[in-house]
């Protein structure tokens, strides 16, 4: 398989800030990236410079084969990028936003109508595409950013936090839009703060806190790199939850996360076997667990683990 994006040691400063501190990526074709990190983490800075917005201070990064600071034209002809914040005219239709744009990559006026009406079709945006953009709600407005960003026919496209402010229902949408773009051969990076859009979408997630890659893997990888399973156990008596952290925490070695509200204490697990020790321990004492179980880590688990802090946090 191909690499569509590859960077080494990439590198970007801000005057003081470290925006990038030394990226690594790997993206094979047809795949899809999720770049995790919370605010600040240097998701769009990597972005802009995977996309020739910004120079790399050190290192370098190939798309498609061409290098981002020597080829940046070579490199412009085969992205696109749908930013963070919405990039089409609010005072113009869906239709004349995606004509308008086909013309300034030189279509004749029949192709560009042609190609307007095709991608509005398949982002199911055919209904309202005579109305002007303002009056569209989040999840269509999102949609057009991401028909606008095909109209060039990119091989690799950059999705800077597609569902950001985005209800449960459009980021539904968004989601089966980027699936249905990468089962067309498309490459995706995509970036996110959201653990379960990564869990949900990527191939292969890279995890960055403060400019500096702290792990990658598919999602399965990344989970069992802390720990696979997460064991949870809930006294029936809240007044020995304490006990109970105490209990898990000398099986698993590992500083258990206590949910007083729902009297219930977790903590990553390497070996399934530690379950049984758990059970026997918690007898040993005269605990009685109302709930007791292994279940998969989930990824806000994983980044806690990874970070030492959680992804809600690092704002
Ligand atoms: N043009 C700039 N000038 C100065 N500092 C910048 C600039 N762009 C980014 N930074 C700083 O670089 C760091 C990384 O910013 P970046 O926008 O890449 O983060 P992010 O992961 O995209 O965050 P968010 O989730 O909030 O979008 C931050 O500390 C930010 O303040
Ligand atoms: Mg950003």
């Amino acid at each position: 398989m191909s690499i569509a994006i590859e960077a080494e040691g990439l590198v970007k400063r801000f005057g003081t800030t470290t925006a990038l501190d030394g990226v690594d990526l790997s993206v094979p074709a047809g795949t899809i990236l999720g770049v995790l990190g919370p605010n600040g983490a240097g998701k769009t800075t990597a972005v802009r410079v995977l996309a020739t917005l910004l120079t790399p201070d050190a290192g370098y990064a190939r798309v498609c084969g061409f290098d981002v600071v020597r080829s940046p034209a070579a490199v412009r002809s085969r992205i696109a990028l749908t930013g963070q914040y919405a990039s089409v005219d609010e005072d113009l239709s869906g239709t004349e936003n995606l004509v308008m744009l086909a013309r300034l990559l030189g279509f004749p006026r029949r192709d560009a109508k042609a190609a307007a009406r095709d991608l509005l079709s398949r982002f199911a945006l055919t209904d309202v595409a005579g109305r002007s953009v303002k009056t569209y709600s989040g999840g269509m407005r999102r949609r057009l950013d991401l028909a606008a960003s095909l109209v060039g026919d990119p091989d690799v496209l950059y999705l800077d936090e597609p569902t950001t402010g985005l209800d449960p229902r459009s980021r539904g949408e968004v989601w089966d839009t980027i699936r249905g773009l990468v089962a067309d051969g498309v490459t995706v990076l995509l970036t996110t703060q959201y653990l379960d859009e990564a869990d949900q979408l990527a191939d292969s997630i890279a995890v960055i806190d403060r400019g500096q890659l702290i792990a990658t893997g598919t999602p399965d990888e990344l989970k069992a790199q802390v720990g696979d399973q997460t064991i949870e156990v809930r006294p029936v008596d809240p007044g020995r939850l304490e006990e109970v952290a105490a209990i898990v925490a000398s099986v698993t070695r590992v500083e258990p996360a206590r949910d007083l509200a729902r009297s219930l204490v977790t903590a990553p697990v390497v070996e399934p076997a530690m379950l049984a020790d758990v059970v026997r321990r918690l007898d040993d004492a005269g605990i009685v667990p109302g709930e007791l179980g292994l279940r998969r880590a989930s990824l806000d688990e994983v980044f806690l683990t990874l970070t030492g802090h959680p992804a809600e946090e690092a704002a």
